[in-house]
């Protein structure tokens, strides 16, 4: 039984990786508008949802997990104070609706990956990277808690999640930082080279680019022309991303979860396109122009930044992640 502050208890049981409906409830309780799911998505169009005007359900599905992390897998792999505000009003019910359904899989992964991304960008910003681009930002909270002095940040994302994630700060009554700039971009149909330079992004200076959970929501041609945009940027930059394994790569169990899954999300608007095979990159992103890459796995992850806990939370072996630098 897990208490949160003096709200009344919720509980938590093993694990899945889906966005459940009643979670999309507890969205709807915390201001988040349903509409209706609308079928049938073009390659080269945004996610049906957003498409139709309505912010990403799956930004706010990750945004409860890493809420929930704070609150369930203590010590946290990824500290966010903001967490659990991000969510706004409502949230103790948000967070009950999401703790009843089995997520410990999916949290740890949504930890981990934020986790690698600012770990890497701490390191970059030694180096003397002074700007970091979140790509498909969602509820990300890193712009309001920015512990890096000079660094400037650029929030991307589809028009409808950012317009939806700004009345999400106002009603929370966090205010955006002097040096985040909100850049929005539909990646299916907008340059992101020409959006980041309107905004003020300096393509003569190094950045740290992170696109977490977004790869899979992404025709390939918008995942390349992204890469690409990184790649001419100026000598240093970099990009860390997660990504998820095609079906056949997955054991059966895994395999008839991964279904289970794409039936949600397709259902909400927001299906799963993209898939990557781990071998495929280092080729694919060698050709868009960059030079180092690291690719890390659920158990590479799991010796970085899980081992040791008392608790058991791990990574499972669909966790994947790739970074690239120039
Ligand atoms: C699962 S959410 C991840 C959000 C955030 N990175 C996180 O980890 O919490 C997917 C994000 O991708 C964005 N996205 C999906 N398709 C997009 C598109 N065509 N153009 C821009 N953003 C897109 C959504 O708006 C959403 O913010």
């Amino acid at each position: 039984m897990i208490y949160f502050g003096n709200q009344a208890p919720f509980q938590q049981h093993g694990e899945a990786m889906v966005l459940s409906r009643r979670r999309l409830l507890g969205a709807a309780v915390c201001g988040l508008a349903l509409p209706a799911v609308l079928p049938g998505l073009a390659r080269a169009e945004a996610p049906a949802r957003l498409a139709a005007g309505a912010a990403s359900a799956t930004a706010l599905g990750a945004a409860v997990q890493r809420a929930l992390h704070q609150i369930i897998d203590l010590p946290p792999v990824f500290a966010d104070p903001l967490a659990v505000a991000m969510l706004g009003a409502g949230s103790a019910r948000t967070l009950q609706a999401a703790a009843d359904r089995p997520s410990r899989g999916l949290r740890a992964y949504i930890a981990m990956r934020s986790r690698h991304a600012e770990d890497q960008l701490a390191a970059a910003v030694q180096r003397g990277l002074r700007q970091y681009v979140l790509l498909g930002a969602g509820l990300d909270s890193f712009a309001c808690r920015n512990p890096h002095p000079g660094l400037r940040v650029f929030e991307v994302d589809h028009p409808a999640t950012q317009q939806w994630k700004r009345q999400r700060l106002a009603e929370a009554g966090i205010t955006a930082p002097d040096r985040l700039t909100f850049v929005p971009v539909d990646f299916e149909k907008q340059r992101l080279d020409r959006q980041l330079e309107l905004h003020g992004f300096r393509f003569d200076e190094p950045a740290f680019f992170s696109m977490l959970g977004v790869v899979i929501y992404i025709s390939e041609e918008a995942l390349d022309q992204t890469l690409r945009v990184v790649a001419g940027c100026a000598p240093g930059s970099g990009v860390t991303f997660s990504y998820t394994l095609p079906a056949h790569r997955l054991d059966a169990a895994a395999r008839a979860a991964r279904e289970r899954s794409m039936a949600a999300v397709a259902r909400l608007g927001e299906p799963w396109i993209t898939f990557l095979e781990p071998e495929t990159l280092p080729p694919r992103l060698r050709a868009a122009g960059f030079n180092r890459i690291e690719l890390l796995d659920g158990a590479e992850g799991n010796r970085r930044y899980f081992d040791g806990r008392a608790d058991g939370l791990r990574l499972s072996s669909s966790a994947q992640m790739a970074t690239a630098w120039i």
